[in-house]
């Protein structure tokens, strides 16, 4: 949003932020124009959040929500698989890759998408991803809508990537790209840092703001006019996971859920992994973080581990009830981060430990606004190889492992 110079000074002096026009002056007259329409369409209100933080994760009663596991699975797979191909055959389907984020773990600059994880030949995470949705294609003899969801700091690199590898093999017709908002980056005191003279600090704000993403760059149009019902949202790291799985969308519409989430049993109670369950009678997840002694402990009524599915970031919404919570507002998180600044005398500096915060909305914080939703299990070792870090757990490393116990050659 363009504002005037001193509509910005207003702004900034409502929030404490003045510094953000320190180097104002020495600007060209387009980097002036650049940062005043940065100023006009950043959050603030936000900001102010770091300070109470406490408040603002307050968690509502928790008690279990019961998965549908493998057992019940295997029993009504038939079923459930011809219910799914129908709504996939008929259009009723589509996938969303949520490859906004940075990857700041796996230490690459470049989107995690690009990651070659191949050995003896090329095989990119995006590739995986294209490779798992092609599988349901063939089955269902159709082509499915795929968007992608990238960020300001990725999007060209990753629509340049995938246009160059002409999406391997995926029809580039139902490819739909779009991009997330930013949120401001700011320091233990709530100061918005600089990334340049003329640029705040900002990153992604979340994997949680997809859906109104969509709405803003018009794609929800298109979802209405090819009679797209059901939205299955998914992480880009996750190189072993089912897309659009059929079996999991006839789970889903044959129990009558709003919303499902693919879901793994955790292999000690406190694996790094969300845990489903109601909270205050409503479908939640309780970030691993968030998980008491207590909530580890708990049994449910068959003596079992009551907490003991996590998500992994492979959900299924359905689009009524993705509009009619849209307008509702998800609870903000701050993250502590390394934010690359610039210092006092204007160089940029990054840091090597964290710095500062970030805001972020979360995807499965829209789990807890739905009506219901279907936890469904799914073989951790055939569906979960997630990559966040490039060795050790949740890697590199173990990605392969699994691909290669799976038959992929690297
Ligand atoms: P992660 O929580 O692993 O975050 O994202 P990240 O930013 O990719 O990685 P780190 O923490 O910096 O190492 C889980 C999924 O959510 C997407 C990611 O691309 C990944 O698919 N995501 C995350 C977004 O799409 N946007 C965001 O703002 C954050």
């Amino acid at each position: 949003m363009s504002i005037t110079l001193a509509q910005a000074k207003e702004k900034l002096k409502k929030y404490g932020q003045e510094h953000v026009l320190k180097y104002y002056d020495e600007l060209s007259a387009a980097g002036q124009a650049a940062l005043l329409e940065q100023i006009g369409g950043s959050d603030m209100d936000i900001l102010d959040s770091c300070k109470h933080q406490e408040e603002l994760l307050e968690r509502g009663v928790i008690t279990p929500l019961a998965a549908m596991e493998l057992p019940e699975i295997e029993a009504n797979r038939e079923s459930f698989t011809a219910t799914g191909i129908e709504a996939i055959r008929a259009g009723k389907v589509a996938a969303v890759l949520l490859a906004g984020g940075m990857g700041t773990r796996l230490g690459s600059d470049d989107p995690k998408g690009v990651y070659n994880i191949g050995i003896t030949r090329e095989l990119y995470i995006f590739q995986c991803l294209v490779n798992n949705l092609m599988e349901v294609v063939r089955q269902a003899d159709t082509w499915i809508h795929l968007f992608v969801m990238t960020s300001d700091k990725n999007h060209e690199a990753t629509v340049k990537f995938l246009t160059e590898h002409e999406f391997f093999g995926y029809s580039a017709e139902y490819v739909h790209f779009f991009q997330q908002k930013m949120a401001l980056a700011v320091d233990y005191d709530g100061k918005v840092y600089m990334e340049e003279k003329g640029k705040m600090a900002s990153s992604p704000n979340g994997n949680g703001g997809w859906f109104v993403s969509m709405e803003d760059a018009g794609l929800v149009d298109l979802i209405h006019r090819e009679g797209i019902e059901w939205l299955n949202a998914f992480a880009v790291d996750n190189v072993l996971q089912r897309i659009c799985d059929p079996c999991f969308v006839g789970a889903t519409i044959q129990r009558e859920c709003v919303a499902g989430a693919k879901v793994v049993g955790k292999v000690t109670p406190d694996e790094k992994v969300g845990a489903i369950c109601l909270e205050d009678g409503r479908p939640s997840i309780v970030e691993y973080y968030d998980m008491t002694q207590e909530l580890m402990d708990a049994k449910d009524a068959q003596g079992k581990p009551a907490y003991h599915f996590g998500v992994i970031l492979n959900y299924l919404f359905n689009v009524e009830e993705l509009e009619r919570i849209v307008s509702q507002s998800l609870p903000l998180h701050v993250v502590e981060k390394k934010i690359p600044y610039l210092n006092e005398v204007g160089e940029l500096v990054k840091p090597q430990a964290p710095n500062g915060y970030k805001f972020e909305n979360l995807i499965l914080d829209m789990i807890h606004q739905t009506g219901s939703c279907l936890p469904f299990e799914v073989v951790r070792e055939k569906e979960f190889a997630p990559i966040k870090n490039k060795t050790g757990i949740d890697s590199v490393e173990s990605a392969r492992e699994l691909l290669r116990q799976n038959g992929v050659t690297l």
